[in-house]
């Protein structure tokens, strides 16, 4: 029996993960995480869909279809519009499950204007700073709560 359905959603400019300031972001392609992502959840039993988008209209329809497909939790990595997203903010208000923020580099460490983000305040968790490891801990933390 499948254990959850899981949606990992991508931000812009992640498409280009692996060469995009790889001194930031590792050297990991986006489909190095999503395979990783995949092999994790096809372990542990679960559906997983990936979606990157460079169009925040794009997420948030993503964000819209999870409230009606039984969709459990969302990953989310919203890269810059992180910092400038209310509409992402509202879609996620409107979805019930569990929601986990990713990003791969430590935005606190990073320009003031990547300190606040719109997601945190839906957020249920938030990582930042681990790279790929971080959307694996977002995984591991969602499995568990799936289990309870
Ligand atoms: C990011 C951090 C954001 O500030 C930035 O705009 C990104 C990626 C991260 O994963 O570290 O595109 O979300």
């Amino acid at each position: 029996m499948r254990q959850g359905k899981v949606l990992v959603l991508h931000g812009p400019n992640l498409n280009l993960l692996g060469s995009r300031q790889p001194e930031i972001y590792g050297y990991d392609t986006l489909e190095d995480v999503n395979n990783l992502l995949r092999e994790k959840a096809v372990m542990a039993g679960c559906d997983i869909t990936c979606l990157q988008s460079n169009h925040e209209g794009e997420l948030i329809d993503a964000i819209h279809a999870a409230r009606l497909d039984s969709t459990q939790a969302i990953i989310i990595n919203p890269a810059a519009y992180t910092h400038t997203s209310v509409a992402i903010l509202d879609a996620l208000n409107a979805f019930d499950g569990k929601v986990i923020e990713v990003h791969l580099s430590n935005v606190h460490k990073r320009e003031a204007f990547r300190h606040h983000s719109y997601v945190s305040l839906r957020a249920d968790g938030v990582i930042a700073g681990l790279g790929v490891q971080g959307y694996c801990a977002a995984l591991e933390a969602v499995l568990l709560s799936l289990a309870k």
